[in-house]
């Protein structure tokens, strides 16, 4: 099997640079439409594979991405691994507006999406204990590194259903009590659905504020996110243009990742 590498970008992130024989193609899921065609080519050989999480045009709040037919159309056209890039505000003080964080927790306080590809019928629990890849995450933060990024290795994301942003009581609590690192509303289900779907899947969230526990900064404010979002999304692009020379061919995940269902089934659709 040989390697490709899926991206899914996050607000502001519509493309990746370099792509040869870029091509929008639609792919159709049993799962429902995707938030958008998906641009694929290769780039330094590698076959890549890109979708924008909420559409071009931006159409899909986080709580209306179809997180399943998104991870069902790259399982379809072969992707091996996926980098998830998304926006996110900070919990903590060194980790600044610009700068990029490798996810490598979540907690997951969304409750209205489809989280799961299994239910009636066909029964299964795969573990998300490790809900990242190592081996991808390294590499994320390796070409981050390189691409002269201010990165940061490990964080606990706190995925939340929004639209709206917390609250400062919440924003204390997911900070202060429960240690959580980074906010955003899109990782979850997007990571579970991944594991399911046995593909490697690491998550680097982009800082564009402080939330609202910060004494320092007012309450979150789109206008200010959406001006950080236009340089953290160039150096997305920049990221993502060192993977494929990073990652090298495609091997099987020393992690399991792409074996997450070997013991997971529980009820067969036939039992
Ligand atoms: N995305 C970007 N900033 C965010 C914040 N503060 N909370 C939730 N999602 C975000």
């Amino acid at each position: 099997m040989a390697r490709k590498i899926a991206v899914i970008g996050g607000s502001g992130v519509y493309d990746i640079d370099g792509l040869q024989d870029a091509e929008w193609k639609t792919v159709h899921s049993p799962w429902g439409t995707p938030s958008d065609q998906v641009l694929t080519g290769t780039l330094d050989g590698t076959a890549m594979v890109f979708l924008p999480r909420h559409g071009r045009g931006h159409v899909h709040s986080p709580s209306t991405v179809p997180y399943r037919a998104n991870i069902d159309v790259l399982k379809r056209l072969g992707a091996t691994d996926i980098v998830s890039v998304s926006a996110c505000g900070s919990f903590r003080e060194e980790l600044a507006p610009g700068d990029f964080v490798v996810i490598d927790q979540f907690i997951d306080r969304t409750f209205a999406r489809e989280k799961s590809f299994f239910g009636t019928g066909c029964v299964a629990h795969v573990s998300v204990a490790h809900p990242t890849c190592p081996r991808l995450s390294g590499a994320c933060l390796s070409a981050g590194l390189d691409a002269g990024i201010t990165m940061h290795d490990g964080g606990t994301y706190l995925a939340m259903e929004g639209p709206q942003f917390s609250s400062l009581a919440e924003s204390r609590l997911y900070r202060d009590v429960w240690g959580c690192d980074v906010i955003g509303m899109t990782n979850m289900p997007e990571a579970k659905l991944a594991r399911e779907a046995e593909l490697c899947y690491a998550s680097v969230a982009m800082i564009t504020d402080y939330d609202s526990w910060h004494p320092d900064h007012g309450a979150v404010d789109i206008t200010d996110i959406v001006a950080t979002l236009k340089g953290n999304a160039d150096k997305a692009r920049a990221l993502v243009t060192r993977l494929p020379a990073l990652l090298g061919a495609h091997v099987p995940c020393s992690d399991g990742c792409d074996r997450a269902l070997d013991y997971a089934i529980l009820t067969g659709p036939d039992a």
